[in-house]
């Protein structure tokens, strides 16, 4: 995701700094190319060697080393950054931005870039939210610096509260959303995830295996690129995407009523949700009593539709459906398109290992009303949502 971009990590004093290093890690991973920046106090928690082993690249400590200016001076690397990350960023490194001071390395750079700025701070709750401190940080945040605010938690000088440097997985998610390319601005998009929840009283359910993973993905990747994006989600544990809005429900009829109120202002609605088709007819009030025969009979009625609904009233949204299949993948998969009236629909056959439920890999078809079908290779589900949300920009681009 991250191929080809150019990225400075300034890492500051604090013993958050030995997080700044599996960060360097996710982000090589990534296919970026880093370049570290270490304050002369970082180097007091860990040593430049292990960035410099991690990065490939030397690390850049000092403001007047003939040597660095020779190769790669600090402001040839301010403008060759795509983005400039300090984490952790103390109290002090924020102050210094703050006001212009520019007396190390690090401070001198961050003044001369013209990349864009994400600053992740951690320190002491009391320093966070000492005012003098929050003052300086919302100069940045208004003078349009990026900000991932620290987290709650418990603190390496013992105390309880907000200033935590945020989790690395999310350091990470936050600069793949600052250097996506933003082909999706302008759309507006209603994703649904997740499986339902059919209540049979007030302990018990029926559901599906969905883990929600790939209507997650899509979210999160299609807001990285810039579409708005409202999350319909059934119960799972996942976390809400950054920049997404998620709407949170129970049962498919919760959903139904959800996504048609939603649906109004969307142009694609995407339903990678796993919506149970049947609910008990009656929700037992209190919990349902075994009694003295040996087999129990539950009466379930149909539920609506949704994407059939929507397909009914299409308007000019572009609607894409999936279908998890165990059994003739195609053809079923194709009854589908035509009967709900879709533009796209993306097949999987959930009997394949490295495809369907609660895995991160998914295999699919993608089939389109005139016939054509596209295979694509095993993939994550976040490549599969990046492929997807290709198409239909492609689509919305032919304006069909
Ligand atoms: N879907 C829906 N509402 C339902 C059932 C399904 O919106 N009540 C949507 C799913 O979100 C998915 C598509 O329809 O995008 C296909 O879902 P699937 O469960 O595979 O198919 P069904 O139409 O329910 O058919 P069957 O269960 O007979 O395979």
């Amino acid at each position: 995701m991250l191929q080809g971009k150019t990225i400075i990590l300034g890492v500051t004093g604090g013993i958050a700094a030995y997080k700044a290093v599996e960060l360097l890690r996710l982000y090589v991973k990534a296919g970026a190319e880093v370049h570290v920046i270490m304050t002369e106090s970082a180097r007091e928690f860990v040593t430049p060697l292990t960035f410099q082993a991690l990065s490939g690249n030397p690390v850049h400590t000092e403001l007047f080393n003939l040597y660095q200016e020779q190769e790669i001076g600090h402001i040839s690397l301010a403008d060759r950054a795509d983005l400039f990350i300090i984490a952790p960023a103390t109290a002090n490194l924020i102050g210094k931005a703050a006001n212009g001071l520019a007396d190390d390395l690090l401070s001198t750079t961050l003044m001369a870039t013209k990349a864009p700025v994400l600053l992740v701070p951690a320190m002491n709750v009391n320093m966070y939210e000492n005012p003098i401190y929050q003052e300086n940080q919302q100069k940045l945040v208004d003078l349009g610096y990026h900000l991932l605010e620290p987290v709650v938690g418990e603190l390496a000088c013992g105390w309880e509260g907000k200033g935590k440097l945020a989790p690395v997985d999310a350091i990470l998610a936050e600069t793949e959303l600052l250097l996506a390319e933003r082909d999706m601005e302008g759309c507006r998009l209603l994703v649904t995830a997740g499986p339902t929840r059919e209540e049979i009283d007030p302990v018990r359910y029926l559901s599906n295996y969905s883990s929600g993973k790939m209507g997650y993905a899509i979210a999160a990747v299609a807001a990285r690129r810039g579409a708005r994006v409202t999350l319909i989600s059934g119960p799972c544990t996942l976390s809400v995407p950054p920049g997404v809005e998620r709407v949170l429900v129970t049962s498919a009829l919760d959903m139904h009523g959800a996504v048609m109120e939603a649906a109004d202002t969307a142009d694609v609605v995407i339903k990678a949700a796993a919506v149970a088709d049947y609910r008990p007819v009656n929700r037992a009030p209190q919990k349902v009593k075994k009694g003295d025969g040996e087999q129990l009979t539950l009466t379930l009625t149909r539920n609506p539709d949704i994407l059939a609904d929507l397909g009914t009233e299409k308007g000019g949204r572009l609607l894409v459906g999936f279908a998890a299949e165990t059994d003739d993948l195609l053809k079923h998969a194709g009854e589908k398109l035509q009967n709900k009236n879709l533009d796209l629909i993306v097949a999987n056959d959930v009997t394949c290992e490295g495809a369907g439920f609660d895995v991160e890999t998914n295999i699919v078809r993608f089939l389109y009303p005139d016939g054509r079908i596209e295979a694509l290779e095993q993939m994550s589900k976040v490549a599969v949502a990046g492929e997807l949300l290709d198409r239909i920009r492609d689509m919305r681009q032919r304006g069909s």
